[in-house]
């Protein structure tokens, strides 16, 4: 079983997180209303240890928690690297979705340059610090917004992203490396689905997640203004909003108590 941060009462709601965090990065998130949200810590970061994964296997760690849970169907969301698991466990245990929350990320697999990045990260192993990967992801992981005026979020990431293993980045870059393309997912997709993204994400910029959305059967697309790759940590309230308004809109049902 991953580690798990479990609270709150209601819907099952599961956030997995980016890269380099851990469940911590939903901090923010324990406000939203009526969901038991459930944040684990996928392989390799926090407190769940490095194992060689695939977005597969995460996501079967992922449900695999859930049976642990008792908990039979959720909503999951995923930011960036949280999203391609989210998305592969869309594939893998469709019948286990209720709806579906795509932050900040992408169905495409990396390109050449992409995958050679990776290797460069992979390569240094031996020598790669957490702080080092942290810090060169910063200035494009923060909207210009955070980065100038909101040195508290600015700390924090820097805080969560150095506090994880080597070990757990560089089994993260081949996962990610070797993900496959989920693109002929998206159309599906039969739950109902929220695309988020920050207006100034530089990682996964809008362009690419308006066009995901509009691959999706009746998605709803949310862009948040003054955010970068990490809006549910840059501007938290209107996050929280985004999501909060879209499961009233969708009317999900927390499961009855036996
Ligand atoms: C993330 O935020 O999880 C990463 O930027 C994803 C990636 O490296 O593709």
């Amino acid at each position: 079983m991953l580690a798990v941060a479990d609270s709150g009462a209601g819907l099952p709601l599961v956030l997995l997180h980016a890269f380099p965090f851990d469940r911590r990065m939903w901090e923010p998130q324990t406000s939203v209303a009526n969901v038991r949200l459930v944040r684990p810590d996928l392989p390799g970061f926090g407190d769940t240890p490095p194992v060689e994964s695939t977005v597969d296997s995460m996501a079967d760690a992922v449900a695999g928690t859930l049976d642990e849970l008792k908990i039979d169907s959720c909503v999951l969301g995923g930011c960036s690297m949280g999203g391609y698991v989210a998305l592969a466990f869309a594939r893998r245990h469709s019948h286990r979705l209720i709806g579906l929350i795509l932050i900040d990320t992408k169905a495409e697999p990396d390109d050449d340059a992409g995958k050679a990045n990776r290797q460069k990260m992979i390569d240094a192993t031996g020598t790669l610090t957490a702080a080092a990967v942290i810090d060169g992801m910063i200035p494009k992981a923060l909207g210009d917004a955070t980065r100038s005026t909101r040195p508290e979020v600015v700390a924090a990431v820097r805080r969560l992203g150095t506090a994880q293993s080597a070990a757990g980045i560089v089994a993260a870059q081949r996962m990610m490396r070797d993900r496959p393309d989920s693109r002929p997912l998206l159309g599906a997709i039969r739950v109902p689905t929220l695309v988020i993204v920050g207006e100034h994400d530089a990682i996964t910029p809008p362009a690419g997640a308006r066009a995901m959305a509009a691959a999706i059967p009746g998605a709803t697309f949310v862009e948040l203004p003054d955010a970068g790759h990490l809006p549910n940590l840059e501007t938290p309230a209107a996050f929280n909003a985004a999501v909060g308004d879209w499961l009233a809109r969708e009317q999900f049902h927390a499961p009855a108590k036996d």
